[in-house]
């Protein structure tokens, strides 16, 4: 193993962050331990071919690679892939690299390798690490809850002077936005200012040409978007036509319309999995043939997208969106498949503007709604535009949401901070 540059100090200080030393001072070694209480130790260990067997204070039992204990290290000298300053690589030994030894000592596996480097693994790190049959359903075991038009009699919401205090109050708004994929702020006030202080509850402003830092939707006699009029909007995911579309979608809500102007939401996980269960067909054409996005503003830029309308994660399961009826582009797809994919996306079209699908809710002023711009689709009908309606509109990347949703639960919910959640809509894979 190479020795690092500097060895890190316990007595580090904080204005020495140049050196690796200083750097511990903001992320203290851990090793492989998580420090959660609860969970049972190692009880005995024994090589078992190229695996090492695990026996655990409650009677489980796991194996593990000796390649996959000797990557896992994070020892000082080794390093930790959590901060980025990590001295141990798959090139740092070979593939048959096997302990000399290994035994359980108060709770912990201790594997000692052939140049005498030793590694110590905490019980509670090598649980929530194992990779069995049951470690990885666990991990997958998040669910999203579907919804349909229902929803309106009990919308997901949460109190801004809740969220604000940040601990269980804004868990309990992050929790809501990854179950629902949406969730109402309430009480977040009415000064253009409180836009910005909504998103930061859940990360950054992420700037893009469309919409610029923070957007206006409010009606103008010359409008360069449908958005800035008092048209109604079928339910759609904004920007589609970006690579990544804006992940989280903050709306704030400074004036009402009044009469009108009802705000509509449809999940478009639950429109997926209706598709899967009455159009197999239809639901194969979705999953895998891009359909094109577009979006031009003459003179200044033209943004293209492809991929499939309903991504799916590694278990086959919708991870994300992509569809705007209104920028979806000609398509450009097998000449025989045309006609085939035209009838799946009606399919998907039809139950987006249907009411058995679409949640309304009336916009009230000072209130938020954070929406998973990647599963919900939002719209709105038809308003007076000389109502005065104004929504304030900016986004959030999602992973920045799911990054800060994960450190918080890690403290407050540690039982499924490391659940896996839904990456979002991806671009065109290989041809099916
Ligand atoms: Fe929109
Ligand atoms: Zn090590």
């Amino acid at each position: 193993m190479p020795e690092p540059p500097t060895t890190a100090d316990d007595d580090a200080t904080a204005d020495d962050e140049t050196t690796a030393a200083g750097i511990a001072t903001w992320n203290p070694f851990q090793g492989n331990r998580l420090g959660l209480e609860g969970l049972p130790g190692v009880a005995s260990a024994r090589i078992e071919g190229r695996t090492v067997a695990v026996e655990f204070s409650d009677g489980a039992r796991r194996a593990f690679h000796h390649q996959w204990l000797r990557h896992s290290c994070c020892c000082r000298q080794c390093g930790d892939p959590a901060n980025g300053i990590r001295f141990c690589t798959v090139v740092s030994f070979d593939a048959d690299i096997a302990p000399s030894g290994v035994t359980a000592r108060g709770g912990d596996l201790i594997a000692t390798w052939p140049d005498g480097h030793v590694s110590t693994y905490g019980g509670d790190w090598l649980l929530r690490h194992a990779y069995g049959p049951e470690d990885r359903r666990r991990r997958f075991s998040w669910r999203p809850v579907l919804w349909k038009a229902g929803l309106s009699g009990g919308f997901p919401t949460a109190p801004w002077a809740d969220a604000a205090g940040g601990g269980a109050g804004l868990l309990g708004l992050y929790r809501r936005l990854r179950d629902y994929g949406i969730v109402r702020v309430t009480g977040a006030g009415t000064d253009p200012g409180g836009t910005e202080r909504l998103a930061a509850l859940i990360g950054p402003v992420h700037e893009t040409t469309v919409y610029g830092r923070i957007y206006d939707v409010q009606a103008e006699p010359v409008a360069k978007l449908g958005a800035k009029t008092g048209m109604a909007q079928a339910p759609h995911i904004d920007d589609a036509f970006y690579y990544s579309p804006p992940g989280i979608d903050v709306f704030h809500c400074l004036a009402s319309a009044g009469e009108g102007g009802m705000s509509t939401y449809v999940d478009g996980f639950a429109v997926a999995e209706s598709i899967a269960a009455e159009d197999p067909d239809a639901y194969r054409r979705l999953t895998t043939t891009p359909i094109g996005h577009i979006r031009r503003h003459p003179g200044e830029i033209d943004l293209r997208s492809r991929g499939p309308l309903i991504s799916l994660d590694e278990q086959g399961r919708p991870a994300g969106i992509r569809y705007f009826d209104r920028a979806l582009a000609p398509l450009d797809a097998d000449f025989d498949a045309v006609e085939g994919l035209y009838d799946a996306i009606r399919q998907f079209n039809r139950r987006m503007v249907s009411a058995e699908f679409t949640a309304s809710v009336p916009v009230a002023a000072g209130e938020g709604m954070l929406i998973d711009n990647h599963r919900v689709m939002h719209g709105r009908t038809a308003f007076d535009p000389a109502a005065g309606r104004r929504i304030r509109l900016c986004h959030v990347p999602r992973d920045e949401f799911h990054g800060r949703l994960r450190e918080l639960a890690r403290a407050l919910d540690p039982a499924t901070f490391d659940l896996h959640l839904p990456q979002g809509s991806a671009t065109a894979g290989p041809a099916q």
